[in-house]
This record gives C-alpha cells, structure tokens and sequence, in this order.
C-alpha cells in the first residue's frame, strides 16, 4: 500500500466516518478500521469505493502489528474509543481501548521503517468538573488536567503515551461534538445521559463535519507538530449551557420541549459538574482552520436533514417527551441540584478513576 495512505481508527463511529468521507472527497488514500460488527459491515457496503476497509480489534496486539505493517501509513488517525456512558459500564474493556490499544498502535508505529504521524483523539474531560459559577476563565492548551472519571483519566493517560512517543504527533481535545444527520437510531442510555449533566453547565459544541476537517489537516499540517490543540466550534455561535444544546436540537427536529428536563448544577460544589466547558479554539482555528459551520447553520441542517419526517415528528411530540421523561436520570431522584456523578454510578457504574486509571 502507498506511503500516503492514512489508517483511521474508530472509522464507523460518530466522528470515524465523517473523517473516512472527508479524506476520501479530499483524494486521500484511507484505510477504515474498526470491529467486525454487522452494523459496521452495513456501513463499510456505503463507503466511497476508493476507501479500504480492514478489521480489527485493537486491544489484540498482534491484530494491530499485522494491521499497521500491512497499511504502513504516512499518518494515524486514532479515535477508537469506549465513551461516556458506556465507558462507566465496562471500565475493564473501557480501559483496554482508551489507553492500553493506543499504548499497542504507538509501539507499532515507532516500529515502522517510515514512521507515521499520530494524530490522537482527546477530550476536555482531562480537565475534570468545571463549576461556572466558580470559573472565570476559559479552557487552553495549558490549562492544568485534573479528571474527574475514568474516561478523562484515561485520555490523560493516553495523551501522555502520545507524547512519549518517538513520532510526530498530534492530540486533538475535542468539545461537544454535535451531527446534523438525521437518525431514529438514537441510543436510549445517550438519552438518559445527556438528562444527568447540570442544564447550566458549560459545553462548547463543534460540528463534525469540522472536526472531521480538523482532523484531515492535522495528519498533513506543518504549522504545529506535537502540540495539544482544543477543537470547539466558533466562540460565537457555539458556546452554550448543557439544556440549550439539548432543547434547541430537540426544536430543529420539532420536539419542542422534548428532552429531559436536567437539573441546575450546585453552585457550591466544585465537583458535582461534568467535564465539559468553554475553550479558547484561536490556536488550533490558526494552525487548522476548521471552523466553518456556525451553530445556527448546524440547527438549519438538522432542520432539513430531517425534512418530511418533522410532520410525524411534530405530531409524536407528546409521546416522545413522555418517552424521554421516563428516561430522565433525575425521576424521583431526591435533591435539587444535579448530582451528576453519584446518578451517573446508580445507572451506569462507578465513574471514578481508580489508581490504575489515575
Ligand atoms: N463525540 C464527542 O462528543 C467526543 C468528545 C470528545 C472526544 N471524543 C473522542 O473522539 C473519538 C471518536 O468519538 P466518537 O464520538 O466517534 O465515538 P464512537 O463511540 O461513535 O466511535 C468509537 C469507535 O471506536 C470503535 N471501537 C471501540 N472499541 C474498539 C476496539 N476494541 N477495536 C477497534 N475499534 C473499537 C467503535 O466500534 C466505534 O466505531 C473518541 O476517541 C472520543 O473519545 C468524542
């Protein structure tokens, strides 16, 4: 295979396969990899022809030696990963992906004869609970890490093997990442998940069709080179509260008022808040000139993406905020404020970094 080529990692997830089109439109070589799953091999059916497509589980270490001597790419794209909440159901396996795989695509890399890029998927989870009542500033490349749960803590982990590394590299922290595709196959658990964060905690939402941009001009850029940079929509248009981002996309698809209700956040707590907030993007903006959707245009397409279905949509509004209340994480929950980490280990499962994970 060509030396040009780029290997994605987590190439059918949410942000795998907007990154998979982007380079291909662009006339880049891809290999997209993931796990071998009939929904992956559904989707794989719908790639651009010029896109390959290996699979492989990555926490086997043989797999992913075979898999990157085989592809030699001139740039990784690392972005398989197990996220919230699902990370906090399996923290064994959660931990096997986040960290110890890309501990395995690293050391395969560097054994390389030609030695690929890296170009790693992080999150502002390093950053732990931000209380906005409490934060005057706003997150930076420097800002100290200080996670929260276990998936922060393993982003941390994993950035720090990233840097170690003898290769070029990349680490991309990534804010809320928002799709305008429509899709009735929304995962019921993402539901309930979103209803357990603080609706007045910070999150700054990102398009992934810019992502997905971010992280094509990131595997070629000369203008930074094993730098962290923050990937966040435009400060303008994409700086939210949890429950605007919520109801808004909610409304775009005619569900008005249809998301579970979340509670404030304790203004007194310095740690019942989730790990998101408001990032300085100008950096990464300069090096990488992602940011080209605003959020309205964003809501604009989720609006026509959904198009004739907004009618039926409409109509089931009663239905689907009933359906979406009974999800809701906070339902007979005592207290006032969100207690976004104790609900988050009654539903899902411990979130708390352990040693290992520290
Ligand atoms: N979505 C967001 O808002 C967001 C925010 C911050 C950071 N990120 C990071 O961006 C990256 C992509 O996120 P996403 O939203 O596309 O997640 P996703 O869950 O949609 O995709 C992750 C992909 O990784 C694959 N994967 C999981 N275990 C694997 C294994 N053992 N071997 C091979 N592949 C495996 C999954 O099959 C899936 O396709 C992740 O690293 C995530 O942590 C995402």
């Amino acid at each position: 295979m060509s030396g040009e080529t780029v290997l994605v990692t987590g190439a059918f997830g949410l942000v795998g396969s907007k990154v998979v089109q982007t380079l291909a439109a662009s006339g880049r070589e891809v290999v997209a990899t993931d796990l071998d799953m009939a929904a992956n091999r559904k989707a794989a059916a719908q790639l651009p022809s010029g896109v390959r497509v290996r699979w492989a589980d990555l926490t086997d270490t043989s797999a992913v030696d075979a898999l990157v001597a085989e592809v030699s790419p001139a740039a990784i794209i690392h972005l398989a990963a197990i996220i919230p909440p699902f990370c906090y159901m399996r923290r064994g396996l959660a931990r096997k992906v986040n960290v110890e795989a890309t501990a395995a695509l690293l050391r395969a890399a560097e054994a390389q004869a030609q030695r690929p890029r890296f170009v790693q998927a992080s999150s502002v989870a390093v950053y732990g609970a931000r209380n906005p009542h409490r934060i005057t500033d706003v997150l930076t490349a420097d800002t100290p890490t200080n996670p929260s749960d276990i998936y922060g803590a393993h982003k941390v982990e994993a950035e720090a093997l990233v840097r170690a590394s003898t290769l070029d590299w990349l680490i991309l922290r990534l804010g809320g990442v928002m799709s305008s595709e429509f899709s009735l196959d929304i995962d019921v658990d993402l539901i309930s998940f979103e209803s357990v964060l603080p609706a007045d905690g910070r999150l700054q939402t990102v398009d992934v069709r810019d992502v997905a941009d971010a992280f094509a001009k990131a595997t070629t850029t000369e203008d930074a080179n094993r730098e962290v940079l923050l990937i966040g929509g435009d400060p303008e248009t994409h700086r939210h509260t949890q429950s605007a981002v919520g109801s808004q996309a909610a409304a775009a698809m005619r569900i008005r008022g249809g998301l579970p209700l979340g509670r404030p956040g304790d203004p007194a707590s310095d740690t019942a808040w989730f790990a998101t907030d408001w990032m300085d993007t100008t950096r990464a903006q300069e090096v990488l000139g992602f940011q080209h959707h605003s959020w309205s245009q964003l809501l604009a397409d989720t609006s026509a993406n959904a198009g004739w279905k907004r009618l039926p949509i409409g109509l089931a509004a009663p239905l689907i905020r009933g359906f979406l209340r009974s999800k809701s994480a906070y339902r007979d929950y005592p207290g006032r404020y969100a207690d976004v980490w104790n609900a988050i280990a009654k539903k899902w499962g411990d979130p708390t970094p352990d040693m290992a994970d520290a």
